[in-house]
């Protein structure tokens, strides 16, 4: 099937929904979610939304902490941007319908996470995320210039490419025509012929063995942009959550929201002891990279599998108004928090990388806009302080709305696009080709591309994909195409890439740690 759309938007998240919402004023919008519209790493954020918002709070505050997590390797200029707009995009998303949890006196209660020097994450008990993805869900269904299509995975975006020319990363007049977009129902992969294409398809968690992400987080964005030549930045920053839920084997791992620190939780060792001084001032509330470095190190020097969090001496009624989904989940599998403390162990959860964009989200290749986890704007640097992506999606997908709608009016369609061609290629009926290579992806990432690396750990991890990348292409040349087959090709795209930039990384700094360049370049 062929299709023409004025805005083509990959992904149902935050970036995605918030940028249809504004150019849907403009034009005919197609939304394609690869499983359902409420199936997105939005959907599970717990802790909140950064904004600056009261005194004594203010952006230059805001703007320094975000320097600080980042390592002073951000984009000053996209900090400062991004930040100083957080309470006007806050403003428009409560308008759009999000709410937020109020003190009595009417002000919106703020929390404090690692990292953050003010009181300034704005929440909906520890379920923020589910919030805010249901408010803008119910705005776009009710747009009549928005089409959503669940259920359908975006193979590659269209370019010269696929017209027979050549295209290079050094072009600058590389074109993003649309998208192939495979039903896989059908098998069919349709044509998606698009004035302009928004890239909002989230992270990619899940090339590691443990990760807070859903399994939609597998990096197809940044795989499909960097394939068809885009430029991708920041690769090598990965951020691990200190505390997701220890539960063994369960996918994805269930998150323990940094705000849990925030209101007093204190890591502490297999003993009971305290152990977070030992590493920073700051305790239980140093930045992510360090809390999960410091939680690695104890957990090898102790030989357990986990560490503790303890929450007991946080009173009962503020566990229950504000942390009642982890609760409730901790109650399920057995742990009362408010008696016991709480078994967790870090899990990936961030890429702070991604595809390199300008300050209206607009990437290497024209036409084509990236939005939220998927895009490297130059906030984050070489760790993203908490909270601060939601707003990053919001802040992004507005400045490329605008962007994209005063440039919608000069662009033609390109007719001449050709139907994905199938010729040739059969059905895979061995599925474990894909599964086992899958789990060694993982299993690669996650000893090798972790917390901690080295030079010869990240050497051996380029040897391992280098066989699986070859295995996996000569598979995708003859099979007709497949989620499965799709993820995985994208998947260990997107740890490539990881592997590359570490490699060229001879510090450690921020996210990325090595134990041959202990210090800072
Ligand atoms: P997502 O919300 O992940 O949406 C991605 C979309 O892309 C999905 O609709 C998916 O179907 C679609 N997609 C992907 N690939 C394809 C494809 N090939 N074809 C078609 N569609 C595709 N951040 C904060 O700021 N505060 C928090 O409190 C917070 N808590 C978090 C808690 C958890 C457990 C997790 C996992 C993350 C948390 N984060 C938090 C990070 C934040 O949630 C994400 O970075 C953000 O939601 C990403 O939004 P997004 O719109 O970029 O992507
Ligand atoms: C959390 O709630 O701890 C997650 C916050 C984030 O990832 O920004």
């Amino acid at each position: 099937m062929r299709r023409k759309v004025d805005f083509l938007v990959i992904g149902s998240g935050i970036a995605g929904l918030s940028y249809a919402l504004k150019v849907a004023e403009h034009g005919k919008v197609l939304i394609i979610s690869k499983t359902k519209i409420l199936e997105t790493a939005t959907w599970y954020a717990q802790g909140g939304i950064a904004a600056v918002m009261y005194n004594p709070d203010t952006y230059n505050k805001h703007i320094q902490d975000t320097l600080v997590a980042g390592s002073f390797l951000n984009d000053e200029k996209i900090v400062t941007m991004t930040i100083t707009q957080s309470t006007e995009r806050i403003e428009e998303l409560i308008r759009w319908g999000a709410h937020f949890d109020k003190e009595s006196s009417g002000r919106y209660a703020l929390a404090r996470e690692g990292g953050h020097s003010e009181y300034r994450v704005l929440h909906h008990r520890d379920r923020t995320g589910s919030e805010i993805q249901r408010a803008l869900t119910e705005k776009v269904f009710q747009h009549p210039n928005i089409e959503v299509l669940e259920n359908h995975f975006t193979v590659d975006i269209i370019t010269q490419h696929h017209l027979g020319k050549i295209v290079r990363r050094t072009h600058t007049d590389t074109q993003c025509y649309g998208a192939y977009v495979l039903d896989p129902e059908t098998g069919i992969i349709d044509t998606i012929l698009a004035k302009t294409t928004m890239i909002a398809t989230g992270g990619a968690g899940n090339i590691y063995q443990t990760t807070t992400n859903p399994t939609i987080a597998t990096g197809d964005g940044i795989a499909m942009v960097y394939r068809a030549k885009g430029i991708v930045d920041n690769m090598e920053f990965v951020q691990f959550h200190p505390t997701s839920l220890y539960n063994h084997k369960e996918k994805p791992s269930f998150l323990i929201t940094e705000a849990l620190r925030g209101a007093g939780a204190i890591l502490k060792d297999q003993k009971g002891n305290e152990f977070m001084h030992k590493y920073d001032s700051r305790g239980s509330l140093a930045p992510r990279d360090i809390v999960a470095r410091a939680i690695d190190n104890e957990m090898k020097l102790s030989g357990s599998e986990y560490v503790y969090l303890d929450a007991r001496h946080i009173p009962e009624r503020e566990i229950l108004d504000h942390f009642p989904n982890i609760h409730a989940k901790c109650l399920s599998i057995g742990i009362n928090v408010m008696k016991e403390m709480i078994p967790v162990v870090p899990a990936a959860h961030y890429i702070c990388g991604g595809i390199k964009t300008d300050a209206d989200g607009r990437t290497s290749i024209n036409h084509l806009y990236a939005s939220g986890e998927v895009a490297s704007t130059g906030l984050h640097g070489a760790n993203r302080l908490a909270s601060n992506s939601l707003l990053e999606a919001l802040v992004f997908s507005h400045r490329a709305s605008e962007h994209a709608v005063k440039q919608i009016q000069e662009i033609e369609f390109m007719e001449s696009i050709p139907d994905w061609n199938a010729e040739g290629t059969v059905l895979n009926e061995e599925m474990i080709l894909i599964t086992q290579s899958r789990k060694e992806l993982q299993a690669i990432m996650s000893n090798y591309v972790g917390i901690v690396r080295s030079d010869l750990r990240l050497l051996r991890a380029a040897q391992r994909l280098e066989i699986l990348y070859r295995e996996t292409e000569a598979l995708y040349d003859k099979s007709v195409l497949s989620v499965e087959l799709c993820e995985l090709r994208n998947m260990i795209n997107v740890a490539h890439l990881i592997i590359k930039f570490a490699s060229q990384r001879k510090e450690s700094i921020g996210l990325h740690y090595s134990i041959d360049y202990p210090s800072k370049d």
